[in-house]
């Protein structure tokens, strides 16, 4: 036992390319978190833990949990990682934080959840909660990668969640994701500032563009991605809120590598890349 950690038993491994897998695990009951949050998760090497922050992809109601990786050829966690067998243990830290949830947001009638890469973790969990849509009127689900590969839990988010039998009813009417793609031919292309500068993705989703009076948003995505998008937030006067400070949009910072402390050994392609927060 590693104190601080609880072992978890891996349920399944899903490869979604070469490139990306989620793992899904048993959960400690007493093991309690906020949707958006992110825990420390990883492996026992050498008789060490060896752990990065993750975010949680399964929502806080449910009975197992699920993390978003992608595999870092040399990367000293993922590159074992990508290889455990269902039956397997990994460590899960027994605290879980974040800034990148519901509470920290000012009211208001959009919730737009803009994610690139492993960074659509965090709002898996958002989009499960139903709470996030007693909160807002509409939520939009946004996700760049380079390539339509990339898209993990596309059809998910178009078909699967709206056709839960127990979240269907709530989320079908509020739910719209919006997938785009950088470095191949897709219906929608472009980064997600630039879709949001020139408007088209208000057109395509017949949204008025972005209203601090109305619009909350949440960033989550490499570090690049967090500090253009807020600098356009900024410019058209939202404010950022944080635990304690509710604002008009979050931002991930863990992610973004400020807290790169526990992620030292990490190879900077994955401290950059891991899901979510790392
Ligand atoms: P691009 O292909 O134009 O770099 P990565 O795989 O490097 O983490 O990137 C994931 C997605 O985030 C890619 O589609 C990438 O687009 C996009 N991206 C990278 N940098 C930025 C940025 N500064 N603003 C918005 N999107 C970005």
């Amino acid at each position: 036992m590693v104190p601080g950690y609880t072992e978890e038993t891996v349920l399944e491994v899903h490869h979604w390319t070469d490139k990306l897998f989620t793992l899904k695990t048993t959960r400690s009951p007493s093991f309690r978190f906020a949707n958006g949050q992110f825990c420390m998760m990883g492996l026992v090497v050498a008789g060490k833990p060896l752990v990065r922050a993750y975010s949680l992809a399964s929502a806080n109601h449910e009975e197992t949990l699920e993390f978003f990786s992608i595999k870092v050829p040399n990367g000293p966690l993922t590159s074992r990682l990508q290889h455990i067998a269902v039956g397997e243990t990994i460590l899960v830290g027994k605290r879980a934080t974040g800034t990148l949830t519901i509470g920290n947001l000012r009211p208001g009638r959009t919730l737009w959840l803009l994610a690139t890469g492993t960074g659509l973790a965090p709002f898996l969990s958002v989009v499960k909660d139903p709470e996030t849509y007693e909160r807002f009127e509409r939520v939009v689900i946004t996700h760049t990668c380079r390539r339509v590969q990339d898209l993990a839990y596309g059809r998910y988010l178009e078909h699967e969640l709206a056709a839960d039998e127990l979240l269907g009813e709530i989320v079908r009417p509020k739910l719209r994701y919006y997938p785009s793609v950088t470095r191949e031919a897709f219906k929608t292309e472009g980064r997600i500032t630039a879709l949001l500068e020139s408007g088209r993705i208000f057109a395509d989703l017949a949204l008025p563009a972005l209203d601090p009076a109305h619009d909350r948003l949440m960033l989550c995505g490499s570090s690049e991605m967090l500090a253009d998008t807020a600098a356009l937030l900024e410019s058209r006067g939202f404010e950022e809120g944080n635990s304690g400070e509710p604002g008009d949009y979050l931002v991930e910072k863990a992610f973004a590598g400020e807290k790169r402390a526990p992620l030292a050994s990490a190879s900077p392609a994955e401290s950059r890349n891991l899901s979510g927060p790392a």
